[in-house]
């Protein structure tokens, strides 16, 4: 089991395999748009676990299984022995010895590390409380699809220090670029990963100060799942945290937006940033599909004939 790579964080990557990774994400999608058949994963069976709900998500994982070349079982708590109260560890040992690679997504990271740990086969973090590493693959994937390296730029993360806040400060370790986040008091990170994090990640109150001069600018609901009752407070909290076209003019002049949607138009964003020539969300959305089919062809292990 020691000997199984999991992806439940940026950290357990190294930077030169996350660099990997995010170039050959790019040539699959090239693969893809030249109509090439590319089949590494054939007879390979993904389980993908769904504690919260997923457009994106469940879709690039099915879709990017079955293109290369295998399939995925999509398995919702509510029709598992999971969401009754079976273990995860047992859970973990059943399916692993069934499937060739297993993606959850949760509440509580520890389920994600627990079943990691009772897994045979590789475990892939489809996001939790904590941390959101395949949307922040695909958000590099974009960044040096029109920009080029990431490597000492400056990204701002406005809004809720949040579990996409925390994948955002892994990258920013891992990529070696400075991260500034601006939020309101409460909101801020884990200190956990602040503290690793050490001067490569400010945190700051002022939008306009972090956005000032950024090459990135990103940001995510102000509520997220899980925290539905919250979500009046929050409203109220984060009003002036608003990523409109004003505060991008504040940024460099090539900066480019990003946002992992769903996107509430009103709340984090205005009604109209996500027609600015500067965002580019839906080819960010796209990268989901390629970025996940190159770490499931870098962590599931091929099929070989008899
Ligand atoms: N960005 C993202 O993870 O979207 P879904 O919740 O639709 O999967
Ligand atoms: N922070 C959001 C991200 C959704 C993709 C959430 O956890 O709900």
């Amino acid at each position: 089991m020691m000997s199984v790579r999991h992806f439940l964080s940026f950290m357990d990557c190294t930077s030169d395999e996350l660099l990997q990774l995010i170039h050959r994400a790019i040539e699959l999608k090239e693969l893809r748009n030249r109509g090439v058949i590319h089949e590494p994963l054939k007879s390979r069976v993904l389980g993908m676990i769904f504690e919260k709900a997923s457009t994106r998500t469940r879709l690039s994982f099915e879709a990017g299984m079955i293109q290369l070349g295998g399939q995925a079982i999509f398995l919702s708590p509510r029709d598992t022995q999971l969401g009754r109260g079976e273990p995860v560890d047992d859970c973990a040992r059943v399916m692993s010895r069934m499937l060739d690679g297993v993606m959850i997504r949760t509440f509580a990271h520890s389920t994600l590390t627990t079943f990691a740990a009772n897994s045979k086969v590789p475990v892939i973090n489809g996001l939790s409380d904590d941390l959101h590493p395949c949307q922040l693959l695909a958000d590099m994937q974009t960044f040096f699809e029109h920009r080029g390296n990431i490597q000492g730029k400056v990204v701002a993360w406005i809004g809720d220090g949040n579990n996409m806040c925390n994948s955002y400060i892994e990258a920013a370790e891992q990529l070696d670029f400075t991260l500034r986040v601006a939020c309101p008091k409460g909101f801020e990170p884990n200190a956990t990963f602040l503290a690793r994090a050490g001067d490569r990640v400010q945190v700051v109150r002022d939008p306009r100060e972090a956005v000032a001069g950024a090459h990135l600018v990103s940001t995510d609901v102000w509520t997220s799942m899980g925290q539905e009752d919250e979500a009046k407070l929050r409203l109220e909290t984060f009003k002036d945290y608003q990523v409109t076209r004003e505060l991008l003019d504040q940024a460099a002049n090539d900066v480019l937006f990003m946002h992992c949607l769903p996107a509430h138009r009103g709340e984090e964003i205005s009604h109209d940033l996500l027609e600015d020539p500067r965002a580019v969300v839906w080819d960010e959305a796209e990268n989901r599909l390629h970025a996940q089919k190159a770490l499931m062809e870098f962590l599931i292990p091929h099929a070989t004939s008899a």
